[in-house]
């Protein structure tokens, strides 16, 4: 039978975030969770967007709250960011165009590797995507499969090493057998036709990168990673959260395009990745007053850890607990009424003003932690934690890590043009203008410099570090948690919510 082995489940329950409503294919089987949120999500197509046009005009009126711009031009922002918001989500065909190129990779790797899975993450799976975004998938495969060879040949003599020694040489032996394995999965690929295809084994996130032609005829750029359960579960945080509230995606979509325009986008620049952007979208909703966005991190916290939630220490090591019923959650944001043109001008402005000498933008706990807290006030080897935004799952991982004193300058001034030119004269258009246009073909921002050559090089910004290199490996299972876990949970009470579904995450490691 084809039965899968035990201990294999995606991340999630299984399913392609996002995708799977669209067709009970092989990919079906996702958790009661992910049905309620993706039949809602099903139900929108338009429908989303319409709720947001009619929820956007109920509000017009009370664009007050940015009390040094007019209504008339708080107005123009918000029409054109739902307009642009409108024009860039992928419809429902293209949806099904995606869905119809995963399940044909997924047999194609199903076919050689049986107990595989292949899961969507990053903005195809998180609700930002846009019409060109790229599919981001994740191979999930028992750890026995990748590193079915691990001891022949470098086994050797342990006994006289040192703890640290053995560790670091088992993941250095890790890291190459994955390296190898991503060279199995390439191959897979190549013989499967598809093109373009580059293998990424050394790569900080070992990476298969290729393109395929959808039923149309279209090209799709993709990316497969191996067993990045993080990248996979940050990806269902973010797709929570842009159901809590219709205003995050709409923001989302201005700024992921501004970023790109702007050339303030690639994290190999030493810029910030469109992830991280979303984050910060996060934090400000979280942080306003009403917030718009909860902590989902932080809700009914402490019942998580009486009932002894397993995503508290997922993997044994990472607290991934969030709270996942979007039903009880609706409406959370209704006490601020504020527009989508004023919610984008308050954005720029609380970015251009960040003060990014004390604080680290950590949507983990709702709101901006102190550098002291965290321990990130001086530059640590590669960390130059110039500006600071915290991952939400594996916390010691600073996502500005690779910015610098000039990227980051550029990146807030570029938050000071948006929110000065905005305020002024309510031209989004021209916000999002692109950064060589408005220079008249003038250079383009010079490159950061290079001392993170081996990053440029073979690098690929798609999740936390696995396991060398500039953050500190994974501790080891059974080691204790990172200290922030100590520091205790807040209660977020919400009105109405109760204890949320089981939820079941399975972990290929157990
Ligand atoms: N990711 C991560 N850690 C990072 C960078 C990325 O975990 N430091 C994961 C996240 O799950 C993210 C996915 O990789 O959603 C892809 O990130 P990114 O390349 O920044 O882009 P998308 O969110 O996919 O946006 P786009 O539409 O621009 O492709
Ligand atoms: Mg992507």
């Amino acid at each position: 039978g084809a039965a899968a082995p035990t201990g294999l489940n995606p991340v999630g329950g299984g399913g392609m975030l996002g995708l799977g409503l669209l067709g009970a294919g092989p990919l079906a089987g996702i958790t009661p969770h992910q049905q309620q949120l993706l039949a809602a999500a099903q139900l929108a197509g338009g429908g989303v967007v319409d709720a947001g046009l009619a929820a956007q005009a109920r509000l017009s009126k009370l664009n007050a709250a940015a009390p040094e711009v007019d209504s008339a031009t708080l107005e123009k922002i918000s029409e054109v960011a739902m307009q642009f918001f409108i024009e860039r989500v992928p419809t429902d065909e293209q949806m099904r165009e995606r869905e119809a190129v995963c399940s044909k990779l997924h047999q194609a790797v199903v076919n050689e590797f049986p107990s595989a899975r292949l899961q969507l993450f990053g903005s195809s799976g998180n609700n930002f995507c846009g019409k060109n975004s790229d599919l981001d998938l994740c191979l999930i495969v028992p750890e026995e499969v990748v590193y079915s060879d691990q001891g022949g040949g470098r086994g050797g003599n342990r006994r006289n090493m040192g703890r640290r020694e053995t560790e670091k040489r088992r993941q250095q032996d890790r890291k190459k057998l994955m390296g190898k394995f991503v060279l199995r999965i390439a191959d897979v690929m190549r013989r499967k036709g598809m093109e373009e295809l580059t293998e990424l084994p050394h790569a900080r996130v070992p990476i298969v990168k290729f393109k395929t032609r959808d039923e149309q005829g279209h090209l799709v750029d993709c990316d497969v990673c191996i067993n990045n359960y993080l990248a996979c579960l940050n990806t269902e945080l973010l797709f929570t959260y842009s159901h809590v509230d219709w205003r995050l995606r709409p923001m989302v979509y201005c700024v992921k395009h501004w970023i790109k325009q702007r050339q303030i986008n690639d994290p190999y620049k030493g810029y910030l990745s469109s992830y991280t952007y979303t984050l910060m979208c996060i934090q400000f909703l979280q942080q306003c007053t009403p917030p718009v966005l909860p902590c989902l991190q932080e809700i009914l916290r402490s019942e998580a850890v009486r009932r002894g939630d397993p995503m508290l220490r997922f993997r044994n090591t990472y607290d991934c607990y969030f709270y996942r019923d979007i039903e009880r959650l609706k409406g959370f944001g209704n006490a601020n009424t504020e527009s989508i043109g004023v919610l984008l001008l308050k954005f720029f402005r609380f970015y251009a003003h960040f003060d990014k000498k004390k604080l680290v933008v950590c949507i983990r706990r709702g709101k901006p932690l102190t550098k002291k807290d965290k321990g990130w006030e001086k530059a640590m080897q590669r960390n130059r934690h110039v500006f600071c935004i915290e991952d939400p799952f594996d916390t010691d991982v600073d996502l500005g890590r690779n910015a610098d004193e000039n990227t980051v300058n550029d990146i807030q001034q570029e938050f000071e043009r948006a929110f000065k030119m905005l305020s002024e004269t309510g031209d989004l258009v021209k916000v999002m203008e692109s950064y060589d246009t408005e220079r008249e073909g003038a250079a383009p921002l010079p490159p950061k410099p290079a001392d993170d050559a081996d990053d440029h090089d073979h690098d690929h910004d798609h999740g936390p570090p696995t396991d060398e290199g500039e953050t500190p490996p994974i501790t080891p299972e059974g080691g204790e948690p990172p200290e922030q876990w100590a520091t205790g949970s807040v209660e977020v009470d919400v009105p109405g919510v109760s204890l949320p579904a089981d939820i079941q995450i399975l972990d290929p490691s157990r």
